[in-house]
C-alpha cells in the first residue's frame, strides 16, 4: 500500500469541494430575506401549512390576503406538460397548451454540449412562461446505473460530470429566463421496480462521488432553485423525510437555499417537514391537517413550520407570478423552440458504425430506398407516464426523409414489426416477441427491390417507460429476425435505433453495414435523422452510456444486486398516484450497490471487458486528428491543450474528451474517469488550439475515513481522443 499524500481540499470546511478558497457565489435566492420575515410575520399558522401541500395536482398554495400567488408545477422534462383538471390526470384539452417536444435525457447527453443544455432550458421556460409555470419538474438527472431503468432515457449519463455538466446548462437556460427548475429525483432513483419502497444501500463514496454529483453541480454551480424528493429510500428513510440528503447534504454542504416538494405520492409522514420537506404534492394528507395538529399539539415546533415557508417564499418571490388570465393565452411550441429542438436533436445523432462509408447516402446511386420499421412512423412524444408530452409537432424519420429527398428518389414504407403497445404493457404481455410473418415478407420483398433499406428499430416510449423497468434489453418485436431476413434481401442494410438506452446489438451489429442511434428525438427529429443520413449534417452525437455486449455485462447484474430480492413483507400504504395503483403492502427491498463507484464505463475499463460500443463513442463523415497535447497544472486548475484538425471534406463537429488515470494511487480507483470534454466545430482543413480546464476540485474523491473530499497528490496521467476506447494523445503531470 502508497502511502497517501493529501493535498487538503480547504482548511475551513472538510466537506466543501473549495479547494481554490473561492467563495461560492450567495443565491439570488437570498436577496428577499427580510421581506420574507415581514410576510412570515403576518401569517396565521393556518397560512403557513396551507402551503406546505399541494392545492391541486400540479400547484401549491400562497396567501392571496398578502398577495402571494400559488406556486404552478408543470412536468417536464423534455416539454411542458398539457393542462390537467385541477384534482384528477384527466387532460383539459386546451386548444393552446400544446408543446414543443424535446429531445429525451438520453438525447440532449449524446450532443455533450453545455450550450445544447442551456438552449434547451431557455425554450423550456419560455413555454412554461406561455403557460403560466413557475416550475418545471426537471431536469431529471438520476445517474443511469442500470439500462433497463424505466427511464434510463429521461436521464443523462451513467458518467457523473457529463450529466452535471448539463443540469448545469439546463438550469441556467430555464432559471436565466424566469422559471425554476426542480431537480429530480433527489436521490438514487436509478430504478422504476418496486421505487416506491426501495431502498438503497450505497457507499458514501460512491453517492457522493457519482450519484450526487449532477445535484450538486446543479445546487452549486447554477444555483437550482428547486428539488424534487424521490420516491425510494436511501440508507433506510425515505427521500422525502431523510435529513441526511435534504438537511446535511443539499442544505449544510452545498448551500441549497431553495425549495424541496415531493414525488407525487411520495410523502410518508409529517416527519418530511422536520427533516427537510418544503412540499407534499400532490395532496395534503401529512403536511396538511396532520401537521397543524402537531404544531398545535406542541409536537412540532412552528419554527420549523416558518423554516420551511420561508424556502418556499425565497423560490415564490424570485419567480415573477403570471397571473391565470395571462396564461395559455397564445400557442405554448413556437418555431423558435422547434427550432432549438432541431439543433439538439441533430448534435444528438449518435454514428455507430459506418462500414465501407455506407453512409451519407449517395442519392445518384441509391435511387430506391426501402425504409423500413414501424419506429420510422412512430410518434414518440406520448407514453411513458408522467413525461408524457402532448407535442404540436412531431416529425418521424420517415416524413423527416420524404420532406428531404422530395424527388431525388423514391422512398417506400413497409411496417416490418407489430408497435409495442400500451395495452399489451397494461397486461404484462412481454415486447421480446417472435417475428410477424405477414409483415415480415412484405418488408423483405420491398428489401429485395430497392437499392438501399434503412431499417428504423429500437424500442418505443411504452417500452422505455416510467413505472417499470424492462426486463431485458434485448431488440424487441423481432426485430432482430426481420434484421436478418432483410440483410439477405439486400445487403446495404442501415440499422437506425430508435431508443433512449442500451439494447444488446450483437444479433443486429454483424449485419448492419452503418448503424446510429437517433434517440425519442423530439418534435424535429425526423428531420435531424434525414440531414444526418444525406450528409447535410455531419454526424456529432456521441454515447452518454456504454452499450455493453449483453445484460449480464452489466455490473449491478453481474453482482446479482438487481433485480433485487425481497426480504419480509410488513403491512403499510404506498399509493403509486402514477400508476393508479393502491399498493398497501410495503414491502422490505433493499438495493446493494455493490458495484460501488465502479458504474458503467469505470466497472467495464477497469475490469477490461469488451463492450460493443464505448462510452464516448460516435463516429464523424470527417477525420479529425488529434496532435501535439500539453499539460500544465496552474493554481486550481490542470489546463490541457492541444491542435485538433478536421480532415475531412465537410463541415464538422467533433467532442473531444478528456480522461484521468492515477495509476500510482494508493486508493481503489476505475481505469479512468471522465474530467473534461468540448464540442468543437471545424470547417474542412482547419485546426484549432483546444485547451481544456480541469478545475482542481475535480480531482477529489470522497474520503469515507473523515466524510469529506481529498485531492490526492501524485501522478495523473491525462488522455485525449474521440472516445472512452481510442484516445490517441496522453501526457502526465503531477498534482
Ligand atoms: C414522477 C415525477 C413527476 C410527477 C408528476 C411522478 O410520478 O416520478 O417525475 O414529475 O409524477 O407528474
Amino acid at each position: 500500500m502508497k502511502k497517501l499524500h493529501y493535498l487538503l481540499l480547504a482548511s475551513t470546511c472538510m466537506l466543501c469541494a473549495c479547494s481554490s478558497g473561492e467563495k461560492q457565489p450567495e443565491s439570488a435566492l437570498m436577496k428577499n430575506e427580510a421581506r420574507i420575515t415581514e410576510i412570515i410575520n403576518e401569517m396565521t399558522l393556518e397560512e403557513k401549512v396551507n402551503m406546505l401541500h399541494g392545492k391541486n395536482m400540479f400547484s401549491s398554495a400562497g396567501v392571496e390576503r398578502l398577495g402571494i400567488a400559488d406556486m404552478e408545477y408543470a412536468d417536464g422534462p423534455f416539454g411542458i406538460r398539457e393542462e390537467m383538471e385541477p384534482h384528477s390526470w384527466n387532460p383539459l384539452n386546451l386548444a393552446t397548451d400544446s408543446a414543443t417536444f424535446f429531445p429525451t435525457g438520453s438525447a440532449l447527453a449524446a450532443t455533450w454540449s453545455t450550450d445544447m443544455a442551456y438552449l434547451y432550458g431557455e425554450g423550456m421556460a419560455k413555454e412554461a412562461r406561455r403557460r403560466g409555470k413557475d416550475m418545471i419538474l426537471g431536469p431529471a438527472i438520476n445517474i443511469q446505473r442500470i439500462p433497463t431503468g424505466g427511464r434510463t432515457y429521461e436521464y443523462f449519463s451513467e458518467d457523473p460530470l457529463l450529466a452535471g455538466a448539463l443540469a448545469v446548462g439546463y438550469t441556467k437556460g430555464v432559471q436565466d429566463n424566469g422559471v425554476a427548475v426542480c431537480l429530480k429525483h433527489y436521490a438514487l432513483n436509478n430504478q422504476e421496480n418496486h421505487r416506491g419502497y426501495v431502498d438503497v444501500q450505497v457507499s458514501p463514496r460512491a453517492m457522493h462521488e457519482l450519484y450526487l454529483r449532477p445535484f450538486e453541480d446543479a445546487v452549486r454551480k447554477a444555483d437550482a432553485y428547486g428539488v424534487m424528493a424521490a420516491y425510494n429510500k436511501v440508507a433506510g428513510y425515505w427521500c422525502s423525510e431523510n435529513y441526511m440528503l435534504q438537511e446535511e447534504i443539499l442544505r449544510d454542504m452545498w448551500g441549497f437555499k431553495g425549495m424541496i416538494i415531493s414525488d407525487w405520492g411520495g410523502t410518508h409522514s409529517v416527519q418530511a417537514a422536520v427533516n427537510g420537506l418544503e412540499v407534499e404534492m400532490p395532496g395534503s394528507q401529512y403536511l396538511g391537517q396532520a401537521l397543524l395538529d402537531s404544531v398545535k399539539a406542541g409536537v412540532i415546533s412552528e419554527s420549523i413550520i416558518d423554516k420551511r415557508v420561508r424556502n418556499i417564499l425565497r423560490v415564490r418571490l424570485a419567480i415573477e407570478p403570471i397571473p391565470a388570465s395571462e396564461a395559455n393565452k397564445e400557442m405554448a411550441s413556437q418555431p423558435e423552440q422547434q427550432q432549438t429542438a432541431y439543433e439538439v436533436a441533430k448534435r444528438s445523432i449518435v454514428l455507430l458504425k459506418n462500414k465501407n462509408q455506407l453512409l451519407p447516402i449517395d442519392l445518384n446511386k441509391s435511387k430506391k430506398i426501402a425504409v423500413i420499421g414501424a419506429n420510422a412512423v412512430a410518434k414518440q412524444a406520448q407514453g411513458g407516464v408522467g413525461a408524457g408530452v402532448k407535442a404540436l409537432v412531431e416529425i418521424t424519420p420517415l416524413e423527416g426523409l420524404l420532406q428531404r429527398i422530395g424527388d431525388k428518389a423514391e422512398v417506400r414504407y413497409a411496417q416490418g414489426y407489430p408497435t409495442y403497445t400500451r395495452m399489451e404493457r397494461y397486461r404484462g404481455i412481454s415486447p421480446i416477441q417472435e417475428a410477424d410473418k405477414e409483415l415480415m415478407k412484405e418488408a423483405v420483398a420491398l428489401a429485395a427491390e430497392s437499392d438501399l433499406v434503412i431499417f428504423v428499430a429500437g424500442n418505443n416510449r411504452e417500452i422505455e417507460t416510467e413505472g417499470s423497468d424492462r426486463d431485458n434489453i434485448a431488440l424487441p418485436m423481432g426485430q432482430a429476425q426481420l434484421a436478418a431476413a432483410l440483410k439477405q434481401a439486400n445487403p446495404n442494410l442501415v440499422t437506425v435505433l430508435v431508443t433512449g438506452a442500451p439494447i444488446e446489438l450483437y444479433p443486429i451489429e454483424p449485419i448492419s453495414d452503418a448503424m446510429l442511434v437517433s434517440w425519442f428525438n423530439g418534435s424535429m427529429g425526423g428531420l435531424a435523422l434525414a440531414d444526418v443520413l444525406l450528409g447535410e449534417v455531419s454526424p456529432s452525437g456521441k454515447l452518454p452510456f456504454t452499450f455493453p455486449i449483453t445484460l449480464q455485462d452489466v455490473p449491478a447484474y453481474k453482482l446479482n444486486t438487481y433485480p433485487q430480492q425481497f426480504s419480509e413483507e410488513t403491512s403499510d400504504v404506498f399509493v403509486d398516484l402514477v400508476n393508479r395503483q393502491k399498493d398497501r403492502t410495503q414491502r422490505q427491498l433493499l438495493a446493494h450497490y455493490s458495484e460501488g463507484i465502479f458504474v458503467g464505463y469505470r466497472w467495464y475499463d477497469t475490469k477490461q471487458q469488451p463492450v460493443m460500443y464505448p462510452f464516448g463513442h460516435g463516429l464523424s463523415y470527417a477525420t479529425f486528428q488529434y496532435e501535439g497535447i500539453q499539460a500544465k497544472v496552474k493554481k486550481n486548475a490542470v489546463e490541457v491543450t492541444f491542435t485538433l484538425t478536421n480532415n475531412g471534406a465537410m463541415q464538422a463537429e467533433e467532442v473531444v474528451q478528456l480522461y484521468a488515470s492515477r495509476p500510482e494511487s494508493a486508493i481503489e480507483r476505475p481505469a479512468q474517469e471522465l474530467k473534461a470534454f468540448q464540442r468543437v466545430s471545424l470547417a474542412p482543413g482547419e485546426s484549432k488550439q483546444v485547451a481544456l480546464t480541469i478545475p482542481r476540485d475535480d480531482f477529489r474523491h470522497w474520503d469515507e475515513a473523515i466524510g469529506g473530499w481529498q485531492v490526492e497528490s501524485g501522478k495523473v496521467v491525462l488522455r485525449v481522443g474521440t472516445s472512452s476506447r481510442e484516445l490517441s494523445l496522453q501526457t502526465e503531470i503531477q498534482l
